[in-house]
């Protein structure tokens, strides 16, 4: 296998963005990056675009041809291809992206990420994320992603201690580093307080435990590695791809407070970069809901099975602790344009490792790991990527 690199980044805000389409928010990201990489629509050999639902947030499908039309590559007949695993779509689209430069098929490939979610009303939006769930045992009773995720939470309040207050300090951190990101939804803090006193969504889970229903796009160029220095300096190196999944509905899984697509797309990681969890210097993990940034730092093998919370409480996962967490802001602050997230990830991460990250730096960070789950955990996706 050939080595891939990352060479440039581009992102949008993410929030409401109504006064900017589909189309704009996939171009304004896809020319940062191309720009940031100093390459040109002649040097693309394909094109991979994570999106989840367009077809029913924006009434439009195919957009694998629409955003190389958008990006103003139709006239160079680009190979362009949009992947789809719900919320992990982008890192999917990154991991295809990847697996093409390094079997040795394409040289350089831009892979975006975006979802336009606020076209339609609130309890569409719910219904359409639903559609990840399983619609024969989950959607059709009524069950919704907070609803399947407080689930998630109350189990592991019951099997490890769990507190609500611990929860909550999981978006109380991820809201104090979005307030640093000018590119997060959510630029202000939240207390404790705040946070426990929020409007309930479903129960243990209230407003400030979910991320939002955002608009935004992301993208990065992808580049064989023996040709990266002819564009940048700072190539960020990808030394791992792992991929797994598990069962559609929560009832199949062995046990709901771990996630084994994760356990099993970090396994396969991990090996493959031959680093360990304690390597990790910086992390960008899905904390769609605040219990699923505990899951994860468990599954992931940052801390024990069941100290999660406590991890959290203990300030291990803050900037400045001893596994620095969700800089960006997370899915909770930064905001959550499902398709966009797993590709945003990424972008977080080179940051951290060029040392581009301003006041959410973390110091040091020579490898970083990006986590990315599709629904309430049946595809896991993960990226390890190390500073050259
Ligand atoms: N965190 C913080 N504030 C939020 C928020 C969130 N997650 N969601 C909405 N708000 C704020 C809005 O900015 C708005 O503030 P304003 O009145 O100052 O403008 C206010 O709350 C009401 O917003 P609204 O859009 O009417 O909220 P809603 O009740 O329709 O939606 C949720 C709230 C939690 C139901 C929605 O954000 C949601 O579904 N989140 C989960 C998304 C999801 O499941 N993603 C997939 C995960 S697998």
């Amino acid at each position: 296998m050939r080595e891939v690199a990352v060479i440039g980044i581009g992102i949008t805000k993410f929030g409401e963005l109504w006064d900017k389409s589909f189309r704009q928010l996939i171009a304004e990201a896809g020319s940062k990056a191309i720009f940031d990489a100093g390459i040109e629509g002649k040097d693309i050999d394909a094109l991979y675009i994570g999106s989840m639902s367009s077809g029913r947030f924006i009434g439009q499908e195919h957009v694998g041809a629409l955003v190389a039309d958008a990006a103003g590559f139709s006239h160079l007949h680009i190979p362009a291809t949009r992947i789809e695993g719900a919320c992990a779509s982008g890192g999917l689209a990154v991991r295809q992206g990847y697996l093409s430069i390094a079997s040795g098929v394409n040289d350089i490939v831009v892979v975006g990420g975006i979802e336009k979610m606020n076209d339609v009303a609130g309890a569409s939006a719910t219904e359409t994320l639903a559609t990840a769930a399983d619609q024969e045992w989950e959607a059709f009773f009524g069950a919704t992603f907070p609803g399947l995720y407080a689930m998630i939470a109350t189990r592991h309040m019951h099997d490890y201690g769990t507190t609500k207050e611990q929860l909550a300090q999981v978006a109380v951190k991820n809201h104090a580093n979005g307030a640093k990101n000018p590119y997060a939804q959510y630029k202000f803090e939240v207390t404790v307080e705040q946070v426990m006193a929020a409007v309930p969504v479903a129960h243990p889970l209230g407003l400030l435990d979910c991320s939002p229903v955002s608009d935004g796009a992301a993208a990065i160029v992808l580049c064989a590695m023996d040709k990266a220095k002819e564009f940048t300096d700072k190539p960020v190196k990808i030394i791992a791809s792992g991929q797994a999944s598990d069962t559609l509905p929560l009832h199949g899984r062995r046990d709901i407070t771990t996630l084994d697509a994760t356990v099993h797309a970090a396994k396969m990681a991990y090996k493959q970069a031959n680093v360990t969890p304690k390597d990790i210097d910086v992390a960008e993990v899905h904390d769609c809901f605040t219990i699923a940034e505990i899951c994860a730092i468990e599954d992931l093998g940052f801390v024990e099975k069941g100290k999660g919370g406590k991890a959290v409480e203990e300030n291990i996962t803050t900037l400045d602790g001893e596994i620095p967490v969700n800089t960006s802001g997370g899915l909770k602050a930064k905001g959550h344009p499902v398709g966009a997230t797993g590709v945003a990830q990424i972008i977080e991460i080179v940051e951290q490792l060029r040392g581009e990250a301003d006041k959410r730096q973390v110091e040091d960070a020579r490898i970083g790991l990006a986590h990315n789950v599709g629904g309430s955990g049946a595809t896991c996706v993960i990226h390890i990527l190390e500073a050259i």
